[in-house]
């Protein structure tokens, strides 16, 4: 019985049939997903994994991705905190959302003009209150998230698995403690059945995520009523943290457009120049001017030369300003309004 085994399996010497990329991965070797392989190395393959962050994985079928629901509410949602007027934004897109605060705080001790800002709302229609974080606002906020990383590192998190950078952990924290923790407190007390969305652009996306651990981890919320949707934001933390975030949140998803550098960018801990970043999941990828009805890619795959991160050369920032064809801070700022044609790419 051994040896008929042997014989038939001998063909494969170099192949070891494991039951799956997990178990693969697991023992040391490489996944190879167009034909199901395991093998030491591969002389071509074409989507290899080699750690189990990777494993091709869909997301929650209770959670699918909803391409109408983030062009008609969460856009809207990342867009409004540029600006001074929420509520115009609101009132113009989504007249059953109402404001209840916007928080502002000073989170640098460097530079004059650089703020964390972040705001609360809630939604009786749909049974939704909304924590929503800023996206930095000028070239010094990006410079002083900058040396942020590279002077402070990565470090724990709420006492939780894996490291997270400690410059958008304290920018969290002086948010949180800044009114935002008390602000959702008050609207928990009110509407204690409601789940909890939890977004943002670019840095906001990076609080975005730390706001949905902190409610995770505080007990708060449970994640399954959260719903964390992040656009174009950079890595924050390591494997552990990825592992952590994307085993824990079932409803997630992480929105990049097109050539956008900053998803894509930060793939070290440049404090060390060792410790290697990942996103957690599920990005989606929409790799043109994400104009209405046009496709998009949910990624199988967490992190690596997969999905967005397959291109790496002609990277652009006005990728990263223009999300559902409309120029984000801009359309914020001129409260949302109705008409987006003036705010589309060129
Ligand atoms: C598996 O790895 C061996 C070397 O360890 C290599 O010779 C062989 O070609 C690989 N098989 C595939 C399918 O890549
Ligand atoms: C933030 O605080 C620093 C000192 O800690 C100060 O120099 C800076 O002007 C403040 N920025 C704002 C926007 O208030
Ligand atoms: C402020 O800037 C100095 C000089 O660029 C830098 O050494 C320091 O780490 C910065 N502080 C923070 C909190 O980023
Ligand atoms: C990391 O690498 C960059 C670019 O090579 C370098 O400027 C920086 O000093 C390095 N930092 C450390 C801590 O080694
Ligand atoms: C929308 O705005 C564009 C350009 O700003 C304008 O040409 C167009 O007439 C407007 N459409 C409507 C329906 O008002």
């Amino acid at each position: 019985m051994i040896l008929r085994f042997l014989l038939i399996f001998g063909f494969l010497p170099t192949i070891i049939l494991a039951q799956n990329c997990v178990s693969c991965v697991g023992s040391g070797n490489i996944w190879c997903v167009e034909t199901s392989q395991c093998n030491s190395t591969f002389v071509s393959c074409q989507t290899p994994i080699s750690i189990q962050l990777n494993c091709p994985t869909q997301p929650d079928p209770r959670y699918p991705y909803d391409d109408h629901f983030m062009r008609t509410q969460q856009i809207v949602l990342a867009s409004a905190s540029h600006g001074e007027i929420v509520q115009t934004c609101f009132d113009n897109q989504i007249p059953s959302m109402k404001l209840y605060q916007v928080r502002t705080v000073n989170c640098s001790s460097n530079y004059t003009d650089v703020t964390c800002r972040g705001f609360t709302a809630y939604d009786i229609t749909q049974k939704a209150i909304v924590l929503s974080f800023r996206g930095s606002h000028g070239p010094d906020q990006s410079q002083q998230l900058a040396d942020g990383m590279a002077n402070g590192g990565l470090q724990s998190y709420f006492g939780n698995t894996g490291t997270i950078f400690k410059v958008v952990y304290d920018s969290f924290m002086l948010l949180w403690n800044g009114g935002m923790y008390q602000d959702l407190k008050n609207l928990k007390y009110k509407y204690p059945d409601f789940e909890v969305w939890v977004n943002g652009h670019s840095l906001g996306g990076m609080l975005s995520w730390v706001a949905s651990s902190y409610l995770a981890i505080s007990g708060l919320y449970k994640p399954e009523n959260i719903r964390v949707v992040a656009m174009a934001a950079p890595r924050i933390g390591d494997y552990n943290f990825a592992v952590w975030y994307t085993s824990t949140f079932p409803n997630s998803y992480h929105i990049i457009h097109r050539n956008d550098q900053i998803p894509r960018s930060v793939k070290i801990d440049p404090h060390t120049n060792t410790t290697v970043l990942f996103h957690p999941r599920t990005q989606v990828w929409y790799n043109n001017y994400m104009r209405v009805n046009d496709e998009y890619q949910i990624c199988a795959e967490a992190d690596g030369n997969y999905c967005s991160d397959a291109v790496t050369e002609g990277l652009s920032f006005e990728d990263h300003i223009y999300y559902f064809n409309i120029n984000m801070p801009q359309w914020g700022r001129d409260g949302c309004p109705k008409n987006i044609s003036a705010y589309a790419q060129p």
